[in-house]
C-alpha cells in the first residue's frame, strides 16, 4: 500500500515514518522546499527522540521519501493522509481550516479513482463531510473514500505514542475506508491495541474532546494546588491520593505553570468555539481556557514577590524554556508569558533550555541566553525551575547558589526536595505546598 502524507509538521512527519516502520511504502509531501531538501539530507527539522533513527531506516530501505511535487505523490497513492496545520483563527478562536481545504482540491484534483483521503489534523466536527464535498466537487463521479484518523501522540515521545498508541480512532464512511484503516494499523494488533471505528464526526469530536478533558485536569490540579497552599496541604499527596482511583487516574496530575504548546491552547478554544457555534457552549472548558491564562500570570507575580518589594533591577535565571521537556517546542509556553511579564516588571531575565533556545531568541529578545545551567544562575537573584527537563532534576544546588547572588528557588515543576534547597541555603518556592520553614 502506497501512502502520501501531506505536511511534515510534527503529526505528518512521525506518522509518516512511523508507516514507512511498519513496511509500507511513503512519501511526505510539504509546500516548504527548503524543509524537504533539508529532510532529504536526513535533517530532521524538529527535536523528537528517535525520529532521526526512523527516517534514516525508511529513507536508506527505500520505504521513506521527500517531496514538494503533491501531484505527483497523490497520483500514486492509495492512501492520503491531509497532516497539515489547524492554528487558530484570530479573535474567534476557531481552527483555521484553509490549509485543509487547499489540500482537499489539491489531491482531488490528483488522485485516481478509489484514493482512500484520511485526515490526521485535528479538525472540527464536520471537516471530514466539508472535504467530502470539496473533493466531490473537484472531481465529479470520481470514486474516493474519506476516513478521520486523528493522531493524539505527544512531543517529546511522539514516536513510541505512535507505536504503542492507547487506542487507534478511525471515522469512516464506507467499507474501503474502514478496510484501508484495518490494513495501516494491522501491524498494531500484535500489540493488542483496541481500535475504535465509528463515524466521521464521532472521530473528529473524539479527538478534542479527549485534549479538553486533558487540559482540564491539568488545570483542575493546578487549582487544587493552589488551595493546598492556602490551607497547608500538599498537592503531590493529594494527587497520588485521587489518582489512585482507577476513575480519576495518576496521569496529568503534575502541578505546573499552566498548560502549552501547540495542541492544548489551539485544541480547547476551537472546542469551545464549536460549542459557541452549536448553541451548546462548553462551559468547564471556557473556564479551564480562563484559569490558565491567569496562571502564567500568576507564576511571574509569585516570581516578582520571591525577589521582594522592589524587584526592578534585579536578576531572574530561567531553567527551561519549552513548554515541556524532550521538545524544541515553544509554541504558546507559559515561559514566553512568565519571561515578558517579568520584563515588564524591569527585572533582566537569563535563561536556559537544552534545546529550545534556538526558536526561543527571535520571541524572547532581551533575555540573555546562556549555554549551561550553572551559568545561568551567575548573578542570579533567583532561580526558576519551568521545564523539568531530566538534566536538571541533578543539578547541585549548593554550587547553584553559590553562583547567585540572592537565595530564592521558585520551583514551578515541584522537581527539587525541599530539603535541598533548604541545605543549599535558598528560599525555597514549590507549587501546591507550604515551603518549608527553615
Ligand atoms: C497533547 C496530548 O497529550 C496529545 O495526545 C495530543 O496529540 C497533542 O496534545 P503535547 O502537547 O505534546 O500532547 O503535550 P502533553 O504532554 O500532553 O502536555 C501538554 C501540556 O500540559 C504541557 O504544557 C505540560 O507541561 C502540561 N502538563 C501535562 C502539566 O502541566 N501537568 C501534567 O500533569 C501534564
Amino acid at each position: 500500500m502506497k501512502i502520501t502524507m501531506i505536511g511534515t509538521g510534527y503529526v505528518g512527519l512521525v506518522s509518516g515514518a512511523c508507516f514507512s516502520e511498519f513496511g509500507f511504502d511513503v512519501t511526505c509531501v510539504d509546500v516548504d522546499a527548503a524543509k524537504i531538501a533539508r529532510l532529504e539530507k536526513g535533517e530532521i527539522p524538529i527535536y523528537e527522540p528517535g525520529l532521526d533513527d526512523l527516517v534514516a531506516r525508511g529513507v536508506s530501505a527505500g520505504r521513506l521519501d521527500f517531496t514538494t511535487n503533491l501531484e505527483d505523490s497523490v497520483q500514486n497513492a492509495d492512501v492520503v493522509f491531509i497532516a497539515v496545520g489547524t492554528p487558530s483563527r484570530r479573535g474567534d478562536g476557531e481552527a483555521d481550516l484553509r490549509y485543509v481545504h487547499a489540500a482537499a482540491r489539491q489531491i482531488a484534483n490528483a488522485m485516481r479513482p478509489g484514493t482512500v483521503i484520511a485526515i490526521k489534523s485535528t479538525v472540527v466536527v464536520g471537516t471530514c463531510r466539508e472535504v467530502q464535498r470539496i473533493v466531490a466537487e473537484e472531481r465529479p463521479g470520481v470514486d474516493f473514500s474519506i476516513a478521520s484518523n486523528p493522531e493524539f501522540l505527544r512531543e517529546g515521545s511522539a514516536v513510541e505514542d505512535f507505536m504503542r498508541p492507547d487506542r487507534v480512532i478511525c471515522g469512516v464512511a464506507d467499507e474501503r475506508g474502514e478496510e484501508t484503516m484495518r490494513r495501516l494499523y494491522r501491524p498494531l494488533n500484535l500489540r493488542e491495541t483496541p481500535m475504535v471505528i465509528t463515524t466521521l464526526e464521532n472521530a473528529e469530536l473524539a479527538k478534542y474532546a479527549a485534549n479538553a478533558f486533558l487540559a482540564m485536569k491539568v488545570t483542575f490540579i493546578n487549582e487544587v494546588a493552589n488551595l493546598c497552599e492556602a490551607v497547608g496541604g500538599d498537592v503531590q499527596v493529594i494527587a497520588s491520593a485521587i489518582g489512585l482511583d482507577k476513575r480519576i487516574g495518576n496521569k496529568f496530575l503534575h502541578a505546573g505553570p499552566g498548560f502549552g504548546g501547540s495542541c492544548f491552547p489551539k485544541d480547547t478554544r476551537a472546542y469551545a468555539a464549536t460549542g459557541r457555534k452549536y448553541g451548546r457552549p462548553q462551559q468547564l472548558i471556557e473556564a479551564t481556557i480562563e484559569v490558565n491564562e491567569s496562571r502564567k500570570i500568576d507564576m511571574a507575580e509569585r516570581i516578582l514577590s520571591a525577589l521582594g518589594p522592589d524587584p526592578a533591577g534585579k536578576t531572574v535565571a530561567v531553567l527551561g524554556i519549552a513548554f515541556k521537556p524532550n521538545t524544541d517546542d515553544v509554541r504558546e509556553a507559559p515561559s514566553l508569558v512568565i519571561v515578558q511579564t517579568l520584563e515588564g516588571a524591569g527585572v533582566t531575565v537569563r535563561a536556559h533550555d537544552p534545546e529550545a533556545m534556538g526558536p526561543a531568541k527571535e520571541l524572547l529578545p532581551n533575555v540573555t541566553w546562556c549555554d549551561a545551567p550553572y551559568e545561568t544562575a551567575e548573578g542570579a537573584d533567583a532561580l526558576v525551575m519551568l521545564t523539568e527537563w531530566n538534566a536538571f532534576r541533578a543539578l547541585d544546588l549548593k554550587r547553584m547558589r553559590g553562583l547567585m547572588r540572592g537565595d530564592a528557588l521558585v520551583d514551578l515543576r515541584n522537581v527539587y526536595p525541599a530539603e535541598d534547597a533548604r541545605d543549599a541555603g535558598l528560599r525555597y518556592f514549590p507549587l501546591g505546598k507550604a515551603a518549608p520553614s527553615a
